[in-house]
């Protein structure tokens, strides 16, 4: 028996390889904020996170250039040790007023502030509660986590409500969703979240990695969009989506992330985001503040969208924000999906399991507050043209997953 057995015999990934419908690893050869070229051929990209289109904002590049210049090309060490920056402590000064909260640390990837976040506030006798759609970032930094996991069904308040009252009296208890769902594209009634877990004594934490740049005054997520900044105990978020960058944040009171600072093995062991990728994130801010136009297009470009995806009948979920998922059901039709859009010039990704649950696999879209007229008309029209070639199941009402 050797490990090498299950590799040498694991084939899903090969098969589709060789009908021709694998999506995965595509070399992107060059790209604009809402086109790559993939094989020399330019196509639409609607399966990024770049909501602001700020990816090629020159000011944005003018920064990272100047930045390379000063620092270098990375950090080449942890943030504990030689990796933090002027840049690094002025973001998370910035961060803290963005979010209203009393302090940010910032790590190297929205993954690994995920990790860190739900990993090192939970001792042995604290328990942590997930909503069941929660990112895998959030499920693995449970993993780590030495209390007692808990998952409740997705939006469930309810089911939450009694796992946090089933807990013996006096233990701490996190509960972690999502601002806005990554693959559903609905957001949490937050509102709700926070009397719930005000009542039971329990901390919340927000992972916002879709949020930051789409909900609230300025971008500033789904706390600020329902007015209950000041009742969200810990606010997670990315730089990699609309901040067009890499990099995440945890932002709470000063005392937790202290703590965090000095415990969080995610942050601690490895090295810090480049400087450059932290300046980009600095201007990104600005920008954002400077330029709200942006957020509204986004949302002209969404709305549009989502009312036309559903107008050809196709079923779009909970989507109520740029993530709008195409339910298809079928992860084998998702990826004939796929390559009859890519075919058709438009770089969407299929949605399979294990990220989705058994037979709701998807096409997912995002929109960018970049995407134009004529691209948007070009994209519907490659559903339409796709959906004619693939047989009727992927309508609304009809057997999904068939
Ligand atoms: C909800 C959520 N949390 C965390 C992450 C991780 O962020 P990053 O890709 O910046 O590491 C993602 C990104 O996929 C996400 O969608």
């Amino acid at each position: 028996m050797s490990i090498f057995d299950k590799t040498r015999s694991f084939t899903t990934a090969r098969l589709l390889q060789a009908e021709g419908i694998y999506s995965y690893f595509t070399p992107i050869e060059e790209s604009t904020s809402t086109e790559v070229r993939v094989d020399g051929e330019w196509k639409i990209m609607v399966g990024s996170n770049n909501y602001l289109g700020l990816t090629h904002h020159p000011r944005i590049l003018e920064a990272q250039r100047r930045t390379l210049e000063k620092y270098g090309s990375g950090s080449t060490g942890s943030r504990f040790l030689n990796g933090t920056t002027d840049l690094h402590d002025e973001l998370e000064a910035r961060l803290a007023a963005f979010l209203r909260k009393e302090a940010a640390l910032v790590f190297t990837t929205g993954y690994q502030a995920s990790l860190g976040a739900v990993s090192t506030f939970i001792g042995r006798n604290d328990h942590l509660f997930l909503d069941k759609l929660d990112h895998a970032s959030i499920v693995d930094g449970s993993r780590m986590a030495v209390g007692e996991v808990h998952r409740f069904p997705h939006s469930d308040f309810e089911s939450l409500a009694r796992q946090l009252a089933a807990v013996p009296p006096g233990s701490g208890k996190l509960v972690v969703t999502e601002g806005v769902f990554s693959m559903e594209g609905s957001i949490t009634d937050l509102p709700r979240l926070v009397a719930i877990a005000r009542e039971h004594g329990a901390t919340l934490l927000v992972d916002d990695a879709h949020a930051i740049g789409v909900l609230g005054d300025n971008g500033a997520g789904t706390a600020r969009h329902f007015g209950v900044d000041d009742q969200v105990d810990l606010i997670m978020a990315t730089f990699s989506k609309s901040l067009a960058s890499v990099g995440g944040v945890v932002a709470g009171p000063e005392h937790a992330i202290h703590y965090l600072r000095h415990l969080s093995r995610p942050l601690m062991f490895t090295a810090s985001a480049p400087p450059a990728s932290v300046a980009g994130v600095l201007v990104a801010l600005d920008i954002m503040e400077q330029e709200p136009e942006r957020r509204e297009r986004l949302w002209d470009n969404t709305h549009r969208v989502a009312e036309a995806l559903r107008s050809l009948g196709f079923d779009t979920g909970a989507s109520e924000t740029p993530i709008i998922p195409v339910l298809v059901g079928d992860p084998h039709q998702a990826a004939r999906f796929w390559r009859g859009l890519f075919e058709l010039g438009v770089f969407a990704h299929p949605i399979v399991p294990p990220a989705v649950p058994a037979n709701a696999s998807r096409i997912r879209v995002s929109m960018s507050a970049e995407h134009t007229d004529e691209q948007i008309e070009q994209v519907l029209d490659a559903f339409a043209r796709v959906a004619r070639k693939i047989p009727s199941s992927l309508r609304t009402g009809l057997s999904l997953g068939a």
